[in-house]
């Protein structure tokens, strides 16, 4: 006799829950940031003191370029930009990020959509992808963020891209930021990170994935985008908690 079929699914669908998760764990760093949202507001002192500074110091601010902000958040980025006169188009796989962007940081197209997926009718000039694929759980989807960034640019276009630097991390857990890793940090693996606000409030923990220097370059490059240049970004703080030397870099990539 057949079992019912409601107790067979249910035993299905309990063994396909890994399965599911590992399928689909994109999906789930946008509920993630949807959550983060609520406490990203202000944004934090990395962000502030040394990333974004770091940006604007090397990206070419011309008037009527048009660049894609990859996982614009907030839209800290765009903003900026677009009050240079630039054309901004920021994309986001968070829905409530980008809720946050129209509201606090106006003016920018705001789309919501998973960046590894997205496609543009027109080729854009520049790409800047802050903080964001350190939020991408695994290889392939990696590889799919590149190949986006290149089907997006424009032939001699420029990625500016920045990522969370684990190797230099490990040792540095500054009064602006708090992370913990595994004993052992091997390519892909998940570590938690909280991050300061710039009102002293904390956002996190969240969970943040090591990509080293090699397999970021490998990736971009296998999807045809080559590394012209590596800035070391230092804080423009002068707080004295903040360490002296370069935590995080800039990368510069171009497309073939
Ligand atoms: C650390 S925040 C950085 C936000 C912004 N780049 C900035 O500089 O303020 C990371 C952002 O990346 C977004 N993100 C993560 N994975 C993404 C994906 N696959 N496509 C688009 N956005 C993504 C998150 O939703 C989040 O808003």
């Amino acid at each position: 006799m057949r079992a019912a079929p409601e107790v067979l699914d249910l035993k299905y669908f309990l063994r396909s829950i890994p399965n599911l998760f590992k399928e689909h764990c994109v999906i789930f760093f946008m509920y993630q940031w949807d959550q983060l949202s609520k406490k990203y507001s202000l944004g934090d002192y990395t962000n502030k003191f040394i990333l974004i500074p770091g940006i604007l110091n090397n990206v070419k601010k011309k008037k009527g370029l048009i660049l894609l902000d990859l996982g614009c958040g907030n839209g800290l980025l765009s903003i900026i930009f677009h009050e240079e006169g630039l054309k901004i188009v920021g994309i986001d796989i968070s829905k409530e990020m980008i809720k946050l962007a129209q509201i606090q940081n106006p003016g920018p197209k705001y789309i919501h959509i998973d960046g590894t997926k997205y496609l543009s009718d027109k080729p854009f000039d520049i790409i800047i992808s802050n903080m964001v694929a350190c939020n991408i759980p695994k290889l392939d989807n990696l590889d799919e963020f590149f190949l986006s960034c290149f089907k997006n640019l424009k032939i001699s276009g420029k990625l500016y891209f920045t990522n969370s630097a684990t190797e230099f991390q490990k040792t540095c857990n500054f009064g602006i930021a708090k992370r913990t890793y595994p004993n052992n940090i091997t390519e892909g693996c998940k570590f938690s990170v909280e991050l300061k606000n710039l009102d002293d409030t904390w956002i996190g923990p969240f969970a943040n994935y090591h990509w080293s220097e090699n397999t970021i370059i490998n990736s971009a490059k296998k999807s045809g985008l080559n590394l012209i240049k590596t800035v070391p970004l230092l804080s423009t703080s002068g707080q004295d908690n903040f360490p002296e030397k370069a935590k995080y870099s800039l990368y510069i990539f171009e497309r073939e």
